[in-house]
């Protein structure tokens, strides 16, 4: 069986969780994205070239300690722009689109550009504020010393970066089903995306 699903959005809305949780609820593989140009930004700030450094991408790049940094959050931001880049990184996310036995996705591009194809596409948004509030915390609780201000304009800046680049925008499918979670729990949100998954594996 390859039945991909394909969670899109903007930063801290909820698209890790919400993916983690739709994966393991149906046995699903799950490649978080982001990762892959985060890691290729924490690669360009030791000083290697953005391309090099996207073709040269191994496994335990993605098991860095220090991915999850605001500071690798805005170099993946500026290498998620390079044309180049992103080619590098198609046909390894094309592959985890189809592997058998299905794949969750989650990013700004897998609906539109991926995997166009997928069976159920999500966009999860939430107001700014919100999404500042819950990155702030996850922050702080893996132990980074940040605050609502820096973590709130690190999150606009990068948002306004990501859907204005011409390669490749953040932008939600027409076909993507929209799941605002401001007003959501977790739970609330995890249980509305596993619904959809599983009326599209129904079908
Ligand atoms: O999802 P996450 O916040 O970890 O992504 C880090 C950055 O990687 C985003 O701000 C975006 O620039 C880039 N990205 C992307 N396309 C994806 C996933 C992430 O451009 N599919």
């Amino acid at each position: 069986m390859s039945f991909c699903v394909a969670i899109d959005g903007p930063a801290a809305a909820g698209k890790g969780t919400i993916s983690r949780e739709v994966a393991r609820h149906f046995g699903l593989a799950h490649l978080d994205t982001g990762l892959l140009y985060r890691a290729v930004g924490a690669r360009v700030a030791e000083g290697e070239a953005p391309l090099d450094a996207a073709k040269a991408l191994v496994a335990d790049d993605l098991a860095r300690g220090d991915l999850r940094s605001a500071a690798v959050a805005q170099a993946a931001s500026r290498v998620a722009a390079i044309p180049e880049v992103r080619a590098a990184l198609v046909d390894f996310q094309r592959a985890f689109a189809r592997r058998a036995g299905g794949a969750v996705l989650d990013g700004r591009d897998i609906g539109t550009v991926i995997c166009p194809d997928a069976e159920v596409k999500l966009y999860v948004t939430a107001s700014d504020e919100i999404r500042a509030e819950r990155r702030l915390k996850e922050l702080q609780g893996s132990g980074f010393d940040t605050d609502y201000a820096t973590v709130l304009a690190d999150i606009r800046s990068r948002d306004a970066r990501d859907a204005s680049r011409v390669d490749a925008p953040m932008v939600a499918a027409a076909d993507a089903i929209l799941l605002d979670t401001s007003r959501m729990t977790i739970a609330e949100a995890v249980a509305r995306a596993v619904a959809e998954v599983g009326r599209a594996l129904r079908r």
